[in-house]
């Protein structure tokens, strides 16, 4: 149907005679000759179109936004003083000797350009949004990024296996999205949350070094950065400690960001223990472009009379941390009020602060804060001393259970950051946590879980706290962050039938509940099952970094709202009443509806 596409073209096709198909991106009456910039994949041309040309003219005055045309014309210099450098084909015009309208199109819900629209009207007509010069390069670098994995897993040896849909439930933390069975009366399969078994299985079954592009589906509360169903790379590999599979994760991704986006990150990734990470940033998956950083006071606070923070030190999981904000004394009344509405949002009660005027003085003179008169002299010296704080400098303080410092803080440590510009100077902050524990106290169920999943191995020699003390027990586990955003996870397992059930028992899982749920995992472990670890990395979030996003929506084609809808196709939706018969379902009243009745 054509000749060239519109971006391609540029000063080398002059006097050349070509055939354009695209959209009427925007059309301009210019006093007796209409300009129409044609839109393609590849980028765009204006078309001139001169009343010499009666006929190709009469069909250009009816052609509006978004009208799909074909156009033969030449290609001509565009005249001095119209040149738009900006443009790939910005020095040359196209002159029309012949327009047809493929198609036409209705007044398009909003401009291309406009910048304002709203994400729910973009997400109503994607097919339109996805039209934008933005969402293209978006899905563009999606593929680049993909075709960068697979060919540097394949050259690593990896080989590419699918792994079913239709599954039993594998518990990866998050709620399943079930599937009825017709033929099975009452039953349902589960969607996948990871491949996770079956690439183990696959490790048992001797394939060595598998990946997967898969599809993974997790029935969670959703935020910017997760999606109810969303693609990992997903990597498993036999015979292999963690260095190695740091190592060739590392590679991956190094590879892949040089590939995709020209960008080098550093030889090494540093490691940092989830201890540290916690107690230095409140956080395992740390920003670690941001130079603020905690300071533990737990200790220090555990005999001042300001009650808020001497009852969190001697609570069982109690903290008190500090964070020091250099110059941060200017910093106004509505600010800090801002700052502590915003730690609220993660559960804080509150966000005591001290301004350092003079930190000689330690007393009301040298220290203006609501909070020092009660606090001693010593604890006082303790906070200056221990934060490095220098007069002008402002230090805030979450006191409370671990868990609401950690997230409180850890959070507000990121905003000020980034807000007030406490950055190192660097574009891509990479690293590693490793050195996790195995399991996380829940205390309203009063439940150890597993805080990866549950088929990471314990460190060696760790074994023994599975019984006596699990809070104790380190995993194998690891975690890639870059600039705070967790990219991909994974562990070295288990491998042995009897680790598995400790393990299992150590989560409450009954003997019984074992067989039931994952009596094919602990038979294949029991059949020769090779020492394996792998990994899975979030695509959808590495391409949103790249793409300098903050939303992994604007990296794929087709994503839900926040409430789990496609706004498109307008589902989730109600289903004929015979589709559920033949599933055996019979939909309840919701229980609100049952509260009005
Ligand atoms: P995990 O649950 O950590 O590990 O997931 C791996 C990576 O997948 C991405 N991710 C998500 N991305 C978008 N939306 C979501 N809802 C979402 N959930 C997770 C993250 C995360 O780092 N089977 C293990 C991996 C393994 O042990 O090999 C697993 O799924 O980038
Ligand atoms: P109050 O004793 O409630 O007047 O609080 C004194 C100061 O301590 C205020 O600046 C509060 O914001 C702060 N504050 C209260 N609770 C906490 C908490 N759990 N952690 C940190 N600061 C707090």
């Amino acid at each position: 149907m054509r000749t060239h596409y519109c971006g391609e073209l540029n000063k080398s096709h002059e006097h050349k005679e070509v055939i354009l198909c695209g959209w009427a991106h925007r059309r301009r009456d210019h006093g007796g000759v209409i300009f129409i910039d044609l839109r393609d994949s590849e980028g765009l041309a204006q078309i001139v179109i001169d009343p010499d040309t009666p006929d190709a003219f009469k069909i250009a005055e009816t052609i509006r936004n978004e009208f799909v045309l074909k156009v033969t014309c030449k290609v001509r210099l565009r005249p001095e003083g119209t040149i738009n450098l900006n443009l790939p084909s910005g020095e040359i015009e196209m002159l029309a000797s012949k327009v047809e309208i493929l198609n036409e199109s209705l007044t398009p819900p909003f401009m291309l350009d406009d910048e304002t629209v709203s994400e729910a009207v973009r997400l109503e007509y994607r097919f339109i949004d996805l039209r934008r010069d933005v969402m293209q390069k978006n899905l563009r670098l999606r593929n680049n990024t993909s075709k960068s994995v697979r060919n540097f897993l394949d050259k690593e040896g990896f080989i590419e296996l699918e792994t079913p849909i239709l599954n039993r439930s594998t518990p990866e933390g998050a709620r399943d999205y079930l599937v009825p069975s017709r033929v099975h009366h009452g039953e349902f399969f589960a969607l996948p949350q990871s491949p996770q078994l079956f690439k183990q299985i696959l490790m048992v079954s001797g394939f060595d070094r598998y990946y997967q592009i898969a599809k993974c589906f997790r029935d969670e509360d959703l935020r910017a950065d997760r999606q109810p169903e969303f693609t990992q790379i997903d990597i498993e590999a036999s015979f292999i400690d963690e260095e190695s599979i740091i190592e060739i994760s590392e590679n991956m991704i190094r590879q892949t960001y040089s590939e995709v986006l020209n960008i080098n990150l550093p030889t090494s990734f540093p490691k940092l223990s989830y201890k540290e990470s916690m107690s230095r940033y409140g956080s395992d998956k740390p920003d670690l472009r941001v130079t603020l950083e905690l300071t533990e006071m737990t200790e220090e606070m555990k005999n001042v009379d300001f009650k808020v923070f001497s009852s969190a030190a001697n609570m069982e999981n109690g903290r008190v941390a500090a964070l020091r904000v250099p110059g941060g004394s200017d910093l106004s009344r509505s600010e800090i009020d801002a700052y502590t509405e915003f730690v609220k949002i993660y559960g804080a009660k509150g966000l005591a602060y001290i301004k350092v005027k003079d930190k000689t003085q330690l007393n009301e003179e040298g220290l203006q804060s609501p909070i020092v008169k009660n606090i001693n002299t010593k604890a006082l010296e303790a906070i200056i001393n221990k934060t490095d704080s220098e007069n002008g400098d402002l230090i805030f303080f979450g006191a409370d259970k671990a868990k609401i410092v950690n997230e409180a803080m850890g959070a507000l440590r990121v905003k000020i950051g980034h807000e007030k510009k406490h950055l190192n100077d660097v574009e891509w902050a990479p690293l590693w946590v490793v050195d996790f524990p195995m399991f996380d106290y829940d205390e309203t169920s009063k439940t150890w879980n597993a805080l990866h999943h549950p088929f990471t191995a314990p460190q060696d020699g760790h074994e023994k706290y599975l019984d006596s003390d699990p809070g104790k027990c380190l995993s194998k586990a690891y975690d890639m962050v870059i600039n705070g955003w967790e990219m991909g996870g994974g562990s070295i397992r288990i491998h042995k039938s009897d680790l598995q059930s400790k393990v299992f028992k150590a989560l409450g899982i009954s003997e019984q509940e074992a067989k039931d749920k994952f009596g094919f995992l602990l038979d294949a472990l029991k059949y020769g099952a090779p020492p394996h670890g792998g990994v899975a990395f979030g695509l959808d979030r590495i391409v949103t970094l790249l793409a300098g996003s903050d939303s992994i929506r604007d990296v794929i084609a087709f994503p839900k709202t926040q409430k789990a809808q496609c706004l498109m196709t307008q589902s989730p939706n109600r289903v004929d009443e015979k589709q559920l018969q033949e599933l055996h379902i019979r939909v309840r009243p919701s229980s609100s509806e049952q509260k009005n009745d």
